[in-house]
């Protein structure tokens, strides 16, 4: 141990202010026990500093990393390790926490960092709640006690996949409106179609990421159902959808297979989106989890439906088919800006809580489901479940529903209707207003971390440290740089 520094110039004029004091003053500071004082209040700073080099090091802040605070109040995650790993010292850790009035939310046991083999080399995590203004004190007490004490940002979060191929562990179904399972489904007492959808089922269940996707043989009962919703919903798209949809329904028409007498094959569409804003297609068996399906979007994969509704209802599906995803949502995921707003509430979704999930799958339904926005002095639809729906496109446009302008935190609240016609649609100013809006709300959603897209990867990148920042921020140099060398060859 170093003892404390008191000889020198430093210690003669020490021990002359020792000198002038009270003989007991003077006796008690000289004591070994105020020695030892003195000594553990070095071996503090000293522990402090190398804690703070280390984390320097490790790029972690040297600050304590507050998870969350309110009220005065303060969580934090504590991670230590025990002095010499005796258990005589993991109480002496615990009454710190007793002291400061820490409230442990939890407390966990895991492999130490130093790989000594031996079975007591423990790291110990804990999550506390402790006064805001006692935090750096619990910290400094906490390291007289125990070693390698430093916050962390680790926080228990939702799994969720950061490269593309983890999107084959993305398919929970949401058994709601099955027609294996719901009386009330068109086809649930119609034994072939729904032979007929477990086949087509199967190629999602089956599919892999990179596998080209199956085509299907439709059937001429199915064309003509096809049919039937596509003229009806033709004839109203120059008058009710937004210009980017018409635009895009007419390349599709074009050089897609998209015609009254095709269903278009989810392969080729695929392809024509991913030339256009790099959006994929990825087949589904059925209406997803909203964690899944959220999740796929921030790889701009768009979970799909093979299979068409019922004959006997072709103007009313009560969930996702062929004709609501081609007809509704790809011509929508060929604009650039709308295909930049639904890759962000899928960044926005990921690792987030089951709460925010659900917020931000009703922000997805009022607005690339039932969606208006205004263009040219009209308002215009852009939700895929208005313009795959005869009916509900001319109600969202008529007199009848409350229309509201697009505020994020209304829409990720607002009651919605899955049975009817929605009774409040919200009306965004343009695409590129919706995006800065609901970069803002998404913004503002409690994470650990950030997420970045890597298009050449296509994977994600989380944000958790200076380093992972530092190393974004140099590709977004050359990103400029590329800009500004256009910029002075225009000039
Ligand atoms: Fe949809």
């Amino acid at each position: 141990m170093p003892t404390p520094n008191i000889s020198g110039s430093a210690g003669k004029s020490f021990r002359r202010a020792v000198s002038e004091l009270d003989p007991k003053q003077a006796e008690a500071i000289l004591s070994p026990r105020f020695l030892g004082r003195r000594q553990s209040l070095i071996d503090d700073a000293r522990k402090e500093r190398e804690a703070a080099v280390a984390a320097a090091e490790a790029g972690e802040c040297t600050d304590p990393l507050v998870f969350e605070e309110k009220d005065g109040k303060a969580i934090v995650n504590l991670l230590f390790s025990l002095k010499g790993n005796k258990p005589s010292s993991l109480s002496r850790t615990l009454k710190v926490f007793e002291t400061f009035e820490a409230k442990i939310q939890h407390l966990e046991t895991r492999p130490g960092k130093k790989e000594t083999g031996e079975s007591s080399d423990l790291e110990y995590l804990i999550r506390c709640e402790v006064h805001r203004s006692d935090l750096s004190t619990l910290m400094s007490s906490i390291r007289r006690v125990s070693e390698d004490v430093r916050t962390t940002k680790e926080v228990k979060v939702h799994w969720f996949p950061t490269k593309i191929s983890d999107l084959d562990k993305c398919h929970h179904l949401v058994t709601k409106f099955d027609p294996d399972l719901d009386l009330d489904h068109p086809g649930f007492s119609d034994q072939e179609y729904r032979k007929r959808r477990k086949m087509i089922a199967d190629i999602a269940f089956s599919y892999r990421h990179g596998d080209p996707i199956p085509r299907v043989e439709y059937l001429p009962a199915e064309i003509a159902t096809w049919k039937e919703v596509y003229s009806t919903l033709k004839s109203l798209y120059p008058s009710h959808a937004c210009k980017e949809h018409r635009e895009a329904f007419h390349l599709l028409e074009t050089h897609c297979g998209y015609s009254e007498d095709n269903i278009p094959q989810l392969q080729d569409v695929s392809c024509f989106l991913k030339e256009r804003t790099g959006f994929q297609l990825r087949p589904v068996a059925g209406l997803l989890s909203a964690r899944d399906f959220l999740s796929s979007l921030a790889f701009r994969v768009f979970q799909c439906t093979q299979y068409i509704r019922h004959a006997s209802s072709p103007m009313h599906s009560p969930e996702p088919d062929c004709c609501h995803e081609l007809l509704g949502h790809v011509p929508m995921l060929a604009d650039k800006i709308f295909a930049q707003f639904s890759q962000d509430i899928g960044l926005a979704s990921l690792g987030v809580t089951d709460e925010e999930i659900e917020k931000l799958a009703t922000l997805y339904w009022f607005t690339v489901e039932f969606g208006l926005c205004k263009q040219d002095g009209e308002v215009k639809a852009y939700g895929a479940g208005l313009l795959s729906s005869y009916g509900e496109l001319l109600h969202s446009l008529s007199d009848e529903p409350e229309v509201r302008p697009f505020d994020p935190d209304e829409a990720a609240i607002q009651p919605y209707q899955d049975q009817n016609y929605q009774s409040v649609y919200f009306v965004s100013e343009s695409f590129t207003d919706a995006k800065e809006k609901l970069r803002n709300y998404a913004s503002r959603i409690k994470r650990p971390f950030a997420v970045r897209y890597d298009p050449y990867t296509v994977s994600i990148d989380v944000l958790d440290s200076p380093g992972q920042i530092q190393s974004s921020l140099e590709e977004l140099k050359d990103e400029l740089q590329t800009l500004t060398t256009a910029l002075s060859i225009l000039s």
